[in-house]
């Protein structure tokens, strides 16, 4: 399902000895026995198999909300956000012309052209909300659904509106919560011990998901049979595998890791992970930055830095071996185009040869790769793909010393922004900001 080759890393090869494994171990041990940092936020280890109960109301609430519209409006931000987004990109089609209900995200950004734009589109368009917010307070989902609920009382009438409502958010704190309550709208709870990164596979993630027709009962039980998998306590166990290599890496200065992909449905997929291994492992000074690349569009822009720039990079190759589309290169009587020398050659083939070519040139040129191959991109996968991802992180978090469950530094920009924005509360900071600007 998941393999794990590290035959790309060149020279970096030897460096993932066997003290990274007894490390991993311990880690391993350290987070199943909920003994180490942040293990009031370890939900996520079992989520899969506690979701399964929760299947049928899911589904229920995800059928009205995608029966009743043409688009259904997905409010959220970080890990409120990125998780469905990354499912809906990869397991749709490219063009949504072929697909009965929309979805489409807001309230990830504070872009007003962005909000506009977005009103114009829904004008002639039955649309739902599911606002999801974990704290129930942030800010960018609750600007935007202040604007689109009062969208969607207007068009319906308020009454009618709350059942085109679903909250995702905390049992009984924040704002978010309150307003449910005091409105009567269908919610969702996001269990205390699941951190907004490491949520997609809860109500968080879940009711869009399946609100966009996906089975998100196979997800679950991608998500279940890698636990499963990835429990083995043996180096050959694929979390050991990357989470042994990209330390290894990182202790050899390659302090920023590119997740590449060769499928324009991953893009996605690439921004979650960059969210999950980024505000789990970047504190106290340390940490890989996680950054990202879509190959090959990429490699005629950022091609030349990763070839020949500062050697302080790796990737994470990430491929699927069986592509949900292929086709053969049809030969032409002329040849003018030069291409018959490809003819009867299949598009993946000639995708799959130009990895090939630049895992070669990148281990070549000093930007070695580890290469995650899965059988194929479906709900099933993706859930396995998740927890493939979610461990690997709490593990390297632990592996780094830091707490893998928290984002401390998240709170700096809001308490400057507020401050300037003079939200009550905030009356010293407002002052103290002031002085610092001309
Ligand atoms: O991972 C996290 O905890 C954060 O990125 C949050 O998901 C993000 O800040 C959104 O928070 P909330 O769901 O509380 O609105």
């Amino acid at each position: 399902m998941l393999t794990v080759d590290l035959s790309y890393l060149g020279n970096y090869e030897k460096k993932v000895g066997n003290g990274y494994f007894e490390r991993i171990k311990k880690a391993h041990e350290v987070l199943e026995n909920k003994s180490g940092k942040g293990n009031d936020f370890l939900g996520w280890l079992e989520l899969a198999n506690e979701m399964k109960a929760h299947l049928p109301e899911i589904k229920r609430v995800a059928t009205k909300l995608s029966s009743q519209s043409h688009v259904v409006l997905v409010i959220g931000i970080g890990g409120s956000y990125l998780g469905a987004k990354a499912a809906y990109e990869a397991l749709t089609p490219h063009f949504k012309n072929a697909i009965d209900t929309e979805i489409i995200f807001a309230g990830h950004q504070i872009s007003g052209e962005y909000m506009q734009d977005l009103k114009d589109y829904l004008k002639d368009k039955d649309f739902s909300i599911n606002v999801i917010s974990k704290s129930g307070t942030t800010t960018e989902p609750a600007l935007a659904f202040r604007f689109f609920k009062t969208l969607l009382e207007e068009r319906y009438g308020k009454a009618n509106a709350k059942d085109r409502i679903v909250a995702t958010t905390d049992k009984e704190k924040g704002a978010l919560r309150y307003l449910a309550n005091q409105e009567g709208y269908d919610s969702f709870v996001i269990a205390d011990d699941v951190g907004g990164r490491y949520s997609v596979l809860s109500p968080v993630g879940l009711l869009p998901i399946a609100a966009a027709g996906i089975d998100i009962e196979a997800m679950l039980d991608g998500a279940i049979k890698a636990r499963e998998t990835f429990n083995s306590r043996e180096k050959s166990n694929p979390v050991y595998q990357y989470v042994a290599a990209r330390n290894a890496l990182y202790d050899s200065g390659k302090n920023v890791e590119l997740f590449i992909h060769y499928e324009p449905k991953m893009a996605f997929i690439a921004e979650w992970w960059k969210q999950l291994f980024g505000e789990s492992e970047g504190k106290e000074n340390k940490g890989i930055y996680p950054s990202s690349a879509g190959f090959t569009t990429d490699l005629h822009s950022l091609g030349q830095y990763i070839q020949e720039g500062e050697r302080h990079l790796f990737e994470t190759v990430v491929s699927i071996k069986k592509p949900k589309e292929d086709f053969k290169i049809p030969k032409t009587a002329d040849d003018l185009d030069g291409l018959n020398y490809l003819s009867d050659l299949s598009v993946d083939t000639i995708n799959k040869q130009a990895m090939q070519g630049t895992l070669l040139a990148h281990m070549d040129g000093g930007a070695p790769s580890i290469l995650l191959e899965i059988d194929e991109m479906n709900a099933f996968s993706f859930g396995y793909l998740v927890y493939f991802f979610e461990l690997s992180c709490a593990l390297s978090g632990y592996l780094l010393d830091v707490n893998p469950f928290d984002q401390p530094g998240v709170e700096a920009y809001k308490k400057n922004m507020f401050a300037l924005l003079e939200k009550p509360g905030f009356e010293a900071e407002t002052k103290a900001i002031k002085k610092r600007l001309k």
